[in-house]
């Protein structure tokens, strides 16, 4: 048995993407114990058919920080995330292309009719993303005060707590249900295969197999 030190720990997002890479991770021959479908388990961590290899399925916020801090060697992750948390450990060999989407400011509706581009110096903004929101507004001279929240910010606008939001959006549909408008876009968005760095030197022969079995599920052989 190796003792769970030496084991590749490799992290999968919760929520919407999960079944796309539980597609790729199978297409790239890693198969999960039973309980990874089991609904009724509550288990966190489970061994695969690799006995080097144990998956962990965490927040999709939470993969870069795990696998910065060397608590995972390898994980899937958004670049909105990875914009967001900005980690120098993290090495991004490969974009899967999966979990297609983008990263937009938003406004209501019925204030985009009145006043579609009001001169602004300073906003107020609910986003899951504050690092990349005030960034981008800096850019602009425009000071963001940012009300950091974890879902659901497309209600934010009409109860008065903020004036935009800035958030993803895969099909418009929750903007559109809200009663919102896309502004602008601030960067196109897809999930990427993540390294810990120290990882790929101190474990480079398994690390590197993962990232080759990948790049060939998602690029093919010839790659
Ligand atoms: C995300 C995002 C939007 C929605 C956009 O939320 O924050 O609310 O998806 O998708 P759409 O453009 O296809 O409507 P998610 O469903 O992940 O839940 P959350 O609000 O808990 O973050």
């Amino acid at each position: 048995m190796l003792d769970k030190f030496e084991k590749i720990i490799f992290a999968l997002p919760k929520g919407r993407i999960l079944n796309k890479a539980i597609k790729l991770m199978s297409d790239s021959d890693i198969k999960p114990e039973e309980d990874f479908i089991n609904p009724d388990s509550r288990k966190l961590r489970f061994s695969t058919n690799d006995q080097e290899l144990d998956l962990i399925r965490i927040r999709s916020a939470d993969v870069p920080t795990f696998v910065a801090f060397g608590a995972a060697d390898i994980g899937i992750a958004g670049q909105d995330d990875l914009l967001e948390l900005g980690y120098p450990e993290l090495y991004v060999p490969l974009d899967l292309n999966i979990g297609l989407c983008k990263l937009v400011i938003a406004q209501s509706a019925d204030l985009d009719a009145i006043e579609p581009n009001p001169p602004l110096s300073y906003i107020k903004i609910a986003t899951k993303y504050p690092n990349i929101t005030k960034k981008y507004f800096e850019k602009k001279g425009v000071q963001a005060e940012c009300i950091k929240l974890n879902g659901a910010i497309e209600l934010a606008p009409s109860l008065g707590l903020c004036e935009r939001i800035v958030d993803i959006v895969e099909t418009g549909k929750t903007l559109k249900a809200n009663g919102l408008v896309e502004k602008e876009k601030i960067a196109d968005i897809s999930s990427c295969l993540i390294v810990n760095r120290t990882s790929l030197k101190t474990k480079p022969d398994k690390i590197n197999n993962l990232i080759n079995r990948f790049t060939e599920t998602v690029h093919g052989k010839a790659a």
